[in-house]
């Protein structure tokens, strides 16, 4: 009876909806803001155009997927991207948003942290951790379904993240808010060196890359952005008390990779065809180590540039 009264009430009175559908929001507990969720497209985007990430790829859909089924989850998703520059990290963090609330990162509701805008100043930490808390808790208000991004999280000032501690665990309370809808990811190059030597070996050994194993990287990465005092999660209390779902690494790019990034990119400007640009991008990368080249030193942040230079 409420529901069709509310339902009634918000098509007559269009201007207070606003109001009266917060209102309805904090009473009912089950506003979803204009979140409108399509796995299957999420999957397919991954699938199609992440290139080289078997795992990033398998732990983002199955993560989230088992996160929506769940009509109450018991907390939220936490997932920590981890990987050197343009192995897809940011890449996989907009289609998240582009598939969870069609507007992308664009919506209200996916909230995008930069610590070099939002949180330059080390010596501020204690000014920003309530800030930042007030604007998730704000957040959280609004949307229960809020996503939130950490940007750069090796630059975020040490300490800062653990203030999100009581709104990522199961068994804190928050007044008045369902918090335990939101999803967060953070992310970051720790532990780049340990995925890049894990790759490496893997590729020495002659094996396929797709043999690697989250297990053989999750607890590696999590130790080392724990002792490393730049990685954000320094001795943080959020990985003490294993409130991150999972760590996604995301494995360092070989030739093939690239050149994946580079047709893509050619066939989104209309040149689909030059297949010599392809090869010239390609062969114009650095690889490491020095005896084997195996490993794109850039991955796929330099190709936008290359292109226009060979093109
Ligand atoms: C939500 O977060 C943003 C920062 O992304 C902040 O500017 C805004 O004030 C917050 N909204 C509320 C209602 O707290
Ligand atoms: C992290 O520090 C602990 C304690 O000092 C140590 O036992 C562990 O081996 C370190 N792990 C990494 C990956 O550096
Ligand atoms: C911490 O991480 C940075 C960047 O990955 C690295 O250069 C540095 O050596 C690490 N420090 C320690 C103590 O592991």
């Amino acid at each position: 009876m409420w529901t069709v009264l509310s339902v009634l009430f918000l098509f007559v009175y269009t201007p207070v909806c606003a109001v009266f559908q917060k209102l309805y929001c904090t009473i009912s507990d089950s506003c979803e803001c204009d979140f409108s969720p399509n796995i299957r497209d999420l999957e397919w985007d991954l699938y199609k155009n992440v290139y080289g990430q078997h795992l990033a790829q398998d732990i983002v859909s199955e993560e989230v997927a088992r996160f929506l089924q769940n009509k109450s989850p018991d907390r939220p998703l936490v997932l920590s991207f981890h990987g050197s520059s343009g192995t897809g990290k940011t890449l996989v963090s907009s289609m998240l948003g582009n598939h969870l609330y069609g507007s992308a990162m664009s919506s209200p509701y996916v909230h995008q942290f930069v610590p070099t805008l939002h949180f330059p100043l080390p010596h501020r930490v204690n000014k920003y951790k309530e800030e930042l808390k007030g604007w998730v808790q704000g957040n959280l208000t609004e949307c229960a379904r809020s996503v939130f991004i950490f940007d750069e999280m090796e630059k975020m000032p040490p300490g800062l993240v653990d203030v999100l501690e009581p709104f990522l665990g199961p068994s804190h309370v928050v007044f008045g808010t369902n918090y335990r809808k939101a999803i967060y990811v953070f992310i970051s190059s720790t532990g780049e060196e340990v995925i890049n030597k894990v790759a490496l070996e893997n590729r020495q050994a002659g094996r396929d890359r797709e043999e690697i194993k989250l297990s053989e990287l999750q607890e590696a990465i999590a130790q080392t952005a724990y002792n490393n005092s730049t990685s954000g999660f320094f001795q943080s209390r959020l990985i003490q008390q294993k409130l991150i779902t999972c760590f996604v690494p995301f494995l360092p790019l070989s030739r093939r990779h690239i050149e994946r990034c580079v047709r893509s990119q050619l066939c989104q400007q209309g040149s689909c065809g030059r297949s010599d640009v392809v090869e010239a991008v390609g062969g114009n990368m650095i690889y490491t180590p020095v005896p084997g080249q195996y490993f794109s030193t850039t991955g796929c942040k330099a190709v936008p540039a290359k292109i226009n230079f060979f093109l």
